[in-house]
């Protein structure tokens, strides 16, 4: 049998692999091929099998485990691994990142919480079977053991902290469980169609035409979720235009809610995606943050969309007029978006939230000060809890007792974005 770790000639494991031709055979196209570093593209030759792609990603995750982030892991098994193709590199991360967002669920179904136990409760929750992966042969992981194959497969546990449970039963209430059930899936890709190019029907078309399904998501008037071949939209049309950027459902929701009228400050501008969308309706945008590195992109994906945004460093900031609406996406846990990023959902300490609660209380008073009389100042937060949320906001109350809430809304992961929490505040 073919192997596709081994030179089929000279039998060592290659960097690169190159296809030669044999006089006298005809078809060797997966079939032979010759270690070759300068030309590591492998024509032909077979993508790892599903079990050496579990192996793999059962080394990766002993590493996470150990504390390496995940990022990193990746990017060197990738560098190291130059026989796999891009189509194994995209199923080793739905693997791993599988794991994380079910780690506790994955390590009880699998009797431990190592790579091993990990990727057992995985294909174990699959309903796959896991003998078919370890086989023991070739690449694939070791046959299961007596310990193993001992698990209950009616195993189960909670996917987030333990300690942060009580905060996020308390914020839930009766939709905790679905919440949680809800998060150990991977989030759909999202699109936000840029209104000042083309209208969502059109994008949808033009998406078709690369192969891409979509359809209209009810969250948000130019929202659109991505129904199959989400990995080819960066090199679609679509993209290219700038009819189309990536951004969750529920993060359009709340751009949606803030009033995009004169001139507005984002105070906590990022990478720019609410500021994109504030524009796209017509408010004249300011972006502003503390990093002005995370900002660098913000002139390039303003001109792909086609509308205007000043970008203004923190030193720069006080000379400004006050404006109109001031809108502060602050840092925060990210809760709301642990189905994206699982591993900052086991990062996350209590030392970690302590910070970003004084953050966002500062952000609010500092942001507070930009709004013109008559102005209204929105805050918004991509977290579940309470304490980053309403909480923060009756605090600020508290010190401000001028302002009052004008509306404010929760967003959750069973409306199908990410969860969010959105107030919109004015002078009494
Ligand atoms: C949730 S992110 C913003 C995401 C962005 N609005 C978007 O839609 O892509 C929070 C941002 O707040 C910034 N930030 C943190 N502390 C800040 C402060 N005191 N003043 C201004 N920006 C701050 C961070 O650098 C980070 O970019």
């Amino acid at each position: 049998m073919y192997s596709m770790f081994d030179c089929s000639l000279c039998l060592a494991r290659p960097i690169g692999w190159k296809l030669v031709n044999y006089s006298g055979l005809t078809d060797l196209r997966g079939k032979y091929a010759v270690c070759e570093t300068k030309f590591p593209v492998m024509f032909g030759v077979r993508s790892m099998t599903p079990a050496a792609r579990v192996a793999a990603a059962i080394d990766i995750l002993d590493l996470w485990i150990a504390g390496d982030p995940i990022e990193k892991l990746l990017t060197n098994w990738s560098r190291r691994s130059r026989f796999a193709g891009s189509k194994d590199r995209a199923a080793l991360r739905d693997l791993v990142f599988a794991a994380l967002r079910n780690r506790n669920s994955f390590a009880a179904l699998g009797g431990a919480l190592t790579g091993r136990g990990l990727m057992l409760g995985l294909l174990r929750a699959r309903g796959d079977d896991p003998d078919q992966y370890f086989t023991g042969e070739g690449y694939g992981p070791s046959q299961l053991d007596a310990n193993e194959r001992a698990v209950p497969v009616s195993s189960e546990a909670c996917d987030f902290p333990d300690w942060i449970v009580p905060d996020l039963k308390s914020a839930l209430g009766d939709e905790f469980g679905a919440i949680e059930r809800a998060m150990r899936q991977r989030a759909p890709l999202f699109l936000r169609v840029n209104s000042a190019k083309a209208s969502v029907d059109k994008v949808i078309t033009a998406l078709a035409t690369d192969g891409i399904d979509a359809q209209p998501h009810p969250l948000s008037p130019n929202a659109i979720e991505v129904t199959s071949n989400p990995r080819r939209f960066a090199s679609s049309d679509v993209y290219h235009d700038g009819l189309a950027e990536i951004q969750d459902v529920a993060s359009q929701a709340v751009a949606d809610l803030v009033p995009a009228e004169g001139r507005l400050l984002d105070f906590c501008a990022g990478g720019g995606g609410k500021s994109l969308a504030l524009a796209a309706r017509g408010a004249k945008v300011t972006a502003h943050d503390i990093s002005v590195a995370r900002m660098k992109d913000i002139p390039e994906r303003a001109e792909r969309a086609g509308v205007k945004i000043a970008v203004c460093a923190p030193e720069n900031l006080s000379a400004q007029k006050k404006f109109d609406v001031v809108f502060a996406d602050a840092p925060c846990s990210g809760a709301g978006s642990w189905r994206r990023d699982p591993e900052g959902k086991w990062r996350l300490t209590q030392e970690r939230l302590d910070e970003l609660l004084r953050s966002q209380s500062e952000v609010l008073d500092a942001s507070a000060k930009y709004v013109a009389d008559g102005g209204v100042l929105a805050y918004a937060t991509c977290s579940l809890l309470a304490q980053e949320n309403q909480d923060q906001i009756v605090s600020f109350l508290r010190r401000n007792t001028d302002w009052a809430v004008q509306s404010q809304k929760h967003f959750t992961p069973l409306q199908g974005g990410d969860g969010f929490y959105v107030a919109i505040l004015a002078r009494g």
